[in-house]
């Protein structure tokens, strides 16, 4: 049987970090950095990363069953230039680089949601395309390869004001990943290649993470636990679920939140220590500590004083 994968080194755990990353202390020198949005089963990232090994890469891709697959192919790499991360770009883009960090950004056939309704799932807005221009250094290159030229039409209509020159090749199949393959099975034979080279650089402020606090309660009732669902300032928290055990004294609740395109769902338990009960994150809740997980945990915490 195949090995699963050989190596999880290329996989990187964000929450063990401090944000901005330290690229130079994760790659453990200071070779230029270059990202590769979706890298799904991780064909390009591979050759990119065994091709230049004066270079550090770094793939961003949302599904596991695709990283496994990455992870498979980067054991056959005898390099360290390479890292892998389970994140949504924008979030990564948000906390994890500082401005003038990134050399390059390879991106081969985003999803182009090419119904009207979904084109506020599309990647390529005029604000994802300036937060991207100013993580880019002076010079960097954003390349964006699809088979859908209607949405190369759309990011032209993103580009004003987001600093870039715009370069559009028509090109035959070149990248041989596996959703190229799939287009070329089913006939496609040009494919677009947009180059957006920085010229001027946009102002973003680095985002930072939130101070999570704990907190302590003299007294708690689970049986008069009531929470309200709450959305404002670009902050929605949702309860999903609260579950109690009597017998451990513990209580946990299931709640979702969602920061501007940052959504995620987070556990919040609530126990009883020998001077009260104390309010916090769950063990283990995979989570960037932003103002809306800081929201919740205050939120949970006003609803337990008026439970008690
Ligand atoms: C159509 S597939 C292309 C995969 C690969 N580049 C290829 O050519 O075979 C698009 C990939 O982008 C990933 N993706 C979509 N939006 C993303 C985002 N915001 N951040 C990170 N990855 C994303 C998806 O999980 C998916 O694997």
């Amino acid at each position: 049987m195949k090995p699963f994968y050989v190596s999880l080194r290329p996989f990187l755990d964000y929450r063990s970090f401090k944000y901005p990353m330290d690229w130079g202390k994760v790659f453990g020198n200071d070779r230029p950095l270059e990202v590769e949005i979706g890298s799904g089963n991780g064909e390009y990232l591979a050759r990119l990363s065994q091709g230049q090994p004066e270079v550090n890469f770094i793939g961003f891709e949302e599904y596991c069953e695709r990283i496994h697959k990455t992870l498979r192919k980067l054991s056959r790499n005898k390099q360290n230039n390479v890292r892998i991360l389970r994140m949504d770009i924008r979030t990564a883009f948000d906390f994890l680089f500082s401005p003038h960090s990134v050399q390059y950004v390879h991106c081969l056939f985003p999803p182009p949601w090419p119904k009207k309704s979904d084109a506020k799932h599309r990647l390529f807005t005029t604000n994802f395309l300036k937060l991207t221009n100013n993580r880019l250094v002076k010079g960097g290159v954003l390349k964006i390869v699809t088979d859908q030229y209607p949405y190369i039409l759309w990011i032209e209509e993103q580009l004003p004001g987001a600093g870039f020159d715009r370069q559009l090749n028509h090109i035959a199949a070149t990248y041989d990943t596996k959703f190229e393959r799939k287009w070329v099975e089913e006939g496609q034979k040009e494919f677009f290649e947009l180059l957006l080279t920085k010229v001027e650089n946009i102002d973003i402020t680095q985002k930072k993470e939130e101070n999570l606090k704990y907190y302590i309660l003299d007294r708690f009732d689970p049986h008069h636990f009531h929470m309200e669902e709450f959305s404002a300032s670009g902050i929605a928290v949702i309860f999903k679920d609260f579950l109690y055990d009597p017998a451990r004294k513990t209580a946990l609740l299931h709640v979702l939140v969602n920061d501007e395109h940052v959504f995620q769902n987070i556990r919040i338990t609530i126990f009883q220590t020998s001077d009260g009960w104390r309010l916090k994150l769950a063990e283990g809740t995979m989570l960037m500590p932003t103002a809306g997980v800081a929201k919740a945990l205050e939120l949970v915490y006003q609803a337990a004083l008026v439970s008690a």
